[in-house]
């Protein structure tokens, strides 16, 4: 993360002062950051992470993130807790892309791998973090999270998180959101569709399109070869990815990608 004399905000900001929850100017829409190794991706993703929380906590009092599931995240935020120190986390509020159908202690469980990962480990107060409560039925507990997001994003079309951080599944999935499958049921911010691949039997709760889009910034955090052919049609297009789907109305899309990932990219 960098400042500059004049300026003392990060440099990675996209944002204008400004207390309103709009984002701001835009430096662009699009950004593809590659880690060469395991290591500089996990920095890489950290200190994008930490550079987009110090801005909007500057400047607007506080860091709106989703966060995704999956086993990506561990790696990244992993390298979020070892580096987050000037951070006020008493600023930061945590929402969940999307939730498997089970208990919060279930090995399978999002918010079990998120608390594993980062909660556990950073002074963010306990009601600045909006589970999504896996154990009850799927449609009870999207009823329950459309509430929660409603909360947020209902007052003002303007009002976005700061950063929506989606991984990709190889079938181009982002969340829950599968392409070629509608959601079983939804409502303008939560959805209850099926797990990806061939976990169709476990149901999910997922933000819908609509709520991952209320964003500053998206970020896709890419990691491995299995990604490398969906990587190269979210970004040159021909094949489906649900990526188009949640692309911000007018933030930007950052990529943090791995060699492996990005493997398909090079040479054009
Ligand atoms: C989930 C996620 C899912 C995940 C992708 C990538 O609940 O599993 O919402 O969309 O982000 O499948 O997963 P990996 O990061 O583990 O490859």
């Amino acid at each position: 993360m960098t400042t500059n004399a004049e300026d003392r905000r990060p440099q990675a900001s996209c944002h204008e002062k400004s207390m309103s929850r709009e984002c701001g100017a835009e430096l662009s829409r699009l950004r593809i950051l590659l880690g060469e190794t395991t290591e500089s991706w996990r920095t890489l993703a950290a200190e994008h992470f930490l550079a987009a929380a110090m801005a909007a906590v500057a400047t607007r009092g506080a860091f709106h993130v989703v966060v995704p599931g999956g086993s990506t995240p561990r790696l990244a935020f992993a390298a979020v807790v070892e580096a987050g120190s000037l951070l006020d986390w008493r600023r930061v509020h945590v929402y969940f892309g999307d939730e498997r159908v089970v208990a919060p202690d279930h090995p399978d469980s999002n918010y079990r791998m998120m608390r594993e990962a980062f909660l556990d480990h950073v002074p963010i107060p306990a009601e600045q973090v909006y589970r999504i409560e896996g154990e009850r039925v799927a449609e009870d507990a999207a009823a329950l999270y459309e509430e929660t997001l409603a909360r947020f994003l209902g007052g003002s079309k303007e009002t976005k998180f700061d950063l929506v951080i989606l991984g990709l599944g190889p079938d181009g999935h982002v969340a829950s959101l599968i392409p070629g499958c509608p959601l079983d049921s939804s409502g303008a911010w939560v959805g209850v569709g099926r797990a990806p691949m061939s976990n169709a039997a476990v149901r999910r709760v997922t933000m819908t399109p609509a709520a991952l889009r209320r964003a500053c910034e998206l970020a896709l955090w890419v990691r491995g070869e299995d990604k490398a052919n969906v990587v190269r049609h979210a970004l040159r297009g021909g094949g489906a990815t649900m990526v188009p789907e949640v692309e911000p109305v007018d933030g930007r899309t950052t990529w943090i990608l791995d060699r492996a990932a990005a493997s398909q990219l090079t040479g054009e």
